[in-house]
């Protein structure tokens, strides 16, 4: 070891375990940038960890479970360490830590610490305080948390790739009756403009070439400007796209209700906001969409996605879909099927309702039993299915630039993204990474494209 590295003994290491969306992706990488000047690197070994992360989801009951039963699990491979092997130390961040905080520390005394979504900038104290005694912070502070969280080092950014996530809006004041999220996330609350803008350029210096914005109601943002004027989501992607090396743009989660018409003009005159939308719906049906608390009918929904076609004709559309949501009719699941059916979804979600404590949709009455739910999940599914393989087919002969992302699965292989957020694997050498190019689509698999490169010659999206 030569003598001009630095002294690693004090180095420590975490393990950070991610469910549930891509915030939650986002957050971890903060987690870890937070931890970073205290003197840990992550690990992907969980063996060799000094703390474990569970950043947990709290959307659906399957996905809250998961935390205990991984639980049980780290607690007994923390038990079964040999006698004065290095402490360990367990904590639960996210929403089930926000929802259940008190639950978890009853029901799992191997956890150290317990701590929310909001108290992420606070990480480092509150593990200084874990070396004594058990801690829970379910708070939702004052302080603006992104103020606090320290941003990433360059080499870090560079190593997480070409593609990031961008937080610029958190929280949601909408209180669908089946969503946890108003709850676990708190209101809504959206990120300055300038704030945003300097991570942007901190990605995109790094040598990002797409950011993701993120928000559970990302086209609600409403940042301010250094005047103190808010600052819509269109407006704000207009500049995000004057950042040098920014060349890709995407957005999610959206509600139809915030989709308005400066969006939709971006979606027309900005080549850098790419045609692809995730605009959840949940159901087809106007009765369900009431009970649901959405505030829109689907003739609504209806309106602004031909609105958004007329602005951008080729757009992507994805949406996310509830089945046996309380009282819903054969007539009502109909109903959603046939919206499906109409309107031509490249990709879709869909779910099977999960009754969630403390939300409105829990005490309603008809609940629909679990079978029922198995079936109409399964004829959604499958017409969900059935669409997007055809607007893969449609794409097959088509030529579309490709952000060349990273090594395929074979070696000569390369893979990237298509503008459609289809994945599209290329034969082609390495050195082709973090170009756009224009790529001829050959050949469309169960979940990706097949696609060969027209030229090598780089071009405006
Ligand atoms: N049950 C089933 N699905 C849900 N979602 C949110 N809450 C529930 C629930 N209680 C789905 C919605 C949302 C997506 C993120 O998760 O479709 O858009
Ligand atoms: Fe949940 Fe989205 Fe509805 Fe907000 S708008 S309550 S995050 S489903």
């Amino acid at each position: 070891m030569s003598d001009k590295q630095p002294n690693l003994s004090n180095a420590k290491k975490v393990f950070i375990k991610t469910y549930g969306c891509q915030m939650n992706v986002y957050d971890s990488d903060r987690m870890t940038d937070a931890l970073a000047p205290h003197g840990y690197t992550p690990t992907s070994e969980m063996g060799e960890a000094d703390l474990v992360l569970l950043n947990t989801c709290h959307i659906r009951e399957k996905a809250a479970e998961k935390v205990y039963s991984e639980l049980g699990r780290i607690r007994d491979f923390r038990n079964e360490r040999a006698p004065g092997a290095k402490k360990m130390l367990i904590g639960v961040a996210g929403c089930v830590a926000q929802a259940e905080g008190e639950e978890i520390m009853a029901r799992a005394p191997a956890v150290d610490l317990v701590f929310g979504p909001q108290s992420y900038h606070r990480l480092p104290e509150l593990l200084s305080k874990a070396q004594t005694g058990r801690v829970i912070d379910t708070d939702f502070p004052e302080e603006d948390k992104f103020a606090h969280l320290p941003a990433a080092k360059k080499e870090v950014t560079i190593s997480r790739g070409l593609t990031a996530f961008l937080t610029v809006q958190e929280g949601c004041d909408k209180f669908c009756s089946f969503c946890v999220v108003p709850y676990t996330r708190g209101a809504e609350v959206s990120r300055p403009v300038a704030q945003v803008l300097a991570e942007a350029r901190g990605l995109a210096d790094a040598g990002v070439r797409e950011i993701t914005l993120l928000g559970q109601n990302v086209n609600a943002y409403h940042g301010l400007d250094e005047n103190g004027r808010p600052v819509s989501l269109g407006a704000l992607c207009h500049m995000l796209a004057e950042i040098d090396g920014i060349e890709r743009i995407r957005y999610t989660t959206s509600h139809p209700r915030d989709m308005d018409d400066e969006l939709i003009a971006a979606h027309r005159d900005l080549p850098q906001l790419m045609p692809y939308l995730h605009l959840p719906v949940q159901s087809g049906s106007d009765a369900i969409l009431k009970s649901m608390n959405r505030r829109h009918t689907a003739a609504e929904y209806y309106e602004i996605i031909d609105r958004i076609r007329t602005a951008r004709p080729d757009m992507a559309l994805s949406g996310d879909f509830i089945v046996g949501f309380p009282g819903e009719t054969d007539a009502d699941f109909q109903a959603t099927v046939d919206m499906v059916a109409k309107i031509g979804y490249a990709s879709a979600f869909s779910f099977k309702y999960s009754t969630r404590p403390g939300t409105p949709g829990a005490q309603m009455d008809d609940q629909i039993e679990e079978h029922v739910k198995a079936e109409r999940l399964e004829i959604l599914q499958a017409e969900i299915t059935r669409q997007s393989q055809q607007f893969n087919a449609g794409c097959v002969g088509m030529t579309l630039p490709v952000l060349i992302e990273k090594p395929g699965r074979n070696p000569g292989q390369v893979a990237g993204r298509s503008p459609y957020l289809q994945a599209v694997h290329i034969s082609a050498e390495k050195d082709l990474i973090g170009q756009i190019l224009p790529v001829e689509i050959i050949g469309q698999a169960k979940n990706s494209l097949e696609g060969r490169i027209v030229t090598a010659d780089r071009i405006a999206v």
